[in-house]
């Protein structure tokens, strides 16, 4: 299992699970609720790309499901999650950095639908989240990592929204990408999310759905500041 650094939280405080398909704007909204409520972000797809990462690395092909469940044993991740970002050192390098690059973010969603990599980061992302206080995004939280979640909220946007999202991203941080390609690769990465035998990207039956195709972030943090006050 991988080996956790978390800040001390006191008592404990809610769980609030953010799911949704890639480019919907959980990173954003998951940061600023954190940030509101002086919770912890704890960002999940950091840690299915820091393995990602590690695969990339090792020269191993995302298909070799053997090889890539004997590295995991050899490897630790630590996860320092602040308010703002969430610092992913893995084997105890920081390689935060290098994982949002297209070539990660594909492979990440490869191998996240190998079973041995799930099993492998669920204590890792429940131990961050045990004393509560901690505002979590992903696609499985509240199915998966914390089912008995306080609050639960399922993001959905239309795809040409969540690519022209996405490529403003790419493109702000350097990356010289056509629109079309960052369209496809997300759909592309939407579909075998949502389509993979182990805890696919689906909505808890408990979680509040939101369409953010027309809302704007303040809107969206704004509701669910009103939500989470009235469960505190
Ligand atoms: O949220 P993200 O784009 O950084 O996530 C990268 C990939 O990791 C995503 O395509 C699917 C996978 N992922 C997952 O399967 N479960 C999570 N809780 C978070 C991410």
């Amino acid at each position: 299992m991988g080996e956790v650094g978390v800040a001390s939280r006191g008592k404990r405080g809610l769980i609030i699970a953010i799911d949704g398909p890639a480019g919907v704007g959980k990173s954003t909204v998951a940061r600023l609720l954190a940030l509101r409520l002086g919770y912890l972000y704890l960002d999940t797809g950091a840690l299915y790309r820091a393995v990602a990462w590690k695969v990339h690395n090792a020269g191993l092909s995302p298909d070799d499901h053997l090889a890539i469940a004997a590295l995991l044993p050899k490897t630790t991740l630590q996860m320092a999650c602040g308010p703002e970002q969430s610092h992913v050192l893995l084997n105890g390098r920081d390689i935060t950095g290098e994982l949002r690059t297209p070539a990660v973010s594909a492979l990440a969603s490869m191998v996240s639908a190998i079973p041995a990599v799930r099993e492998w980061l669920l204590p890792v992302q429940r131990q961050i989240g045990a004393e509560g206080c901690v505002v979590a995004e992903g696609r499985d939280i509240g199915t998966r990592v914390f089912p008995e979640a306080d609050v639960k909220f399922f993001l959905e946007a239309d795809a040409e929204v969540r690519a022209t999202r996405r490529h403003r991203e790419l493109v702000a941080a350097g990356h010289s990408v056509q629109f079309d390609q960052t369209k496809r690769d997300l759909t592309g990465r939407d579909d075998r999310d949502r389509s993979r035998a182990v805890a696919p990207l689906i909505p808890a039956s408990d979680a509040e759905r939101l369409d953010t195709s027309s809302m704007p972030v303040e809107e969206v943090v704004s509701h669910m500041m009103a939500v989470v006050a009235a469960r505190l």
